[in-house]
């Protein structure tokens, strides 16, 4: 477990950037991971780990790539059903175990109409990654119709730990800091939505000083206009501390930016 969880936050400075490309599993085919291969591969060298599901391992990352996987193991319904949020197990752990992931992710859905579903098999999830050494990420905060405040987002976070999480995945918002402070397992932050590309640098900045020990960012990385360059921004806000402003500069300078001056 400690081992595996080492590969995901890296113990050099307790710190991740996760790229999230796990979109499809309900998004289909997603704007920026049309191809995942072609999106992923420049970004890799700038990624602690990668989250995706299981088909898209298989199709688009060759077995050679040393990155740790995080698998998308909970979904089942797609943007197209009203009952968006009721996600059930979609990969085994034998087959987690198979895939050598390092860790699983699975949404849970508190406040929301089908909460007690999604919390009975994150919990199977967690017994089942427990007995195999498998770090479980919960994901938590997800749909559009949630109130996304410090309050929620505390609760929300501390259920997840309560039942299992190993870390818990959620969006930043203002009071960060209780949400962290009452959360006994590791808190990384989703990107959300796309947003112009400082938003973003600032929401990473801000996460990481209220506590969150990284980030787990899919379309603010991979929809962005030079997505290698802002993984680099991301990772020197997460990994050397670099304020939002010294982070943007890494994307002004990046070949052919239209941030250039
Ligand atoms: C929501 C998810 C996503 O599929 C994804 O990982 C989110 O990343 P981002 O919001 O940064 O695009 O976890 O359930």
């Amino acid at each position: 477990m400690k081992n595996r969880l080492s590969r995901i936050i890296k113990p050099k400075d307790n710190r991740t950037v996760m790229l999230a490309v796990d979109h499809g599993y309900f998004m289909g085919p997603t704007s920026g991971l049309e191809n995942i291969a072609d999106t992923v591969n420049p970004l890799l060298p700038y990624a602690d780990t990668l989250m995706l599901t299981r088909g898209a391992l298989r199709n688009y990352i060759a077995p050679e790539i040393d990155i740790p996987i995080v698998l998308r193991v909970s979904g089942g319904t797609s943007i197209l059903n009203e009952n968006l949020l009721h996600e059930g197990i979609i990969a085994s752990m034998e087959d987690a175990v198979r895939l050598n992931v390092s860790g699983v992710a699975f949404s849970i859905m508190v406040g929301a109409k089908y909460e007690r579903d999604t919390l009975l098999a994150f919990s199977q999830v967690v017994d089942e990654a427990e007995s195999l050494g498998i770090p479980v990420i919960a994901v938590t905060a997800v749909g559009k119709d949630m109130v996304r405040d410090a309050r929620y987002m505390g609760l929300a976070s501390r259920i997840a730990a309560e039942i299992g999480a190993h870390i818990v995945k959620t969006y930043y918002v203002e009071g960060f800091e209780k949400v962290v402070e009452t959360c006994p397992v590791p808190v990384v932050i989703a990107g959300g939505k796309k947003t112009d590309e400082i938003t973003a640098l600032r929401t990473a900045f801000n996460a990481i000083e209220a506590g969150a020990v990284g980030v787990d960012m899919g379309r603010n990385i991979f929809q962005a206009n030079n997505p290698e360059a802002m993984i680099q921004a991301v990772n020197a806000i997460v990994h050397d501390n670099h304020t939002p402003d010294e982070a943007y500069q890494i994307l002004s300078k990046a070949k052919g930016s239209r941030f250039s001056k």
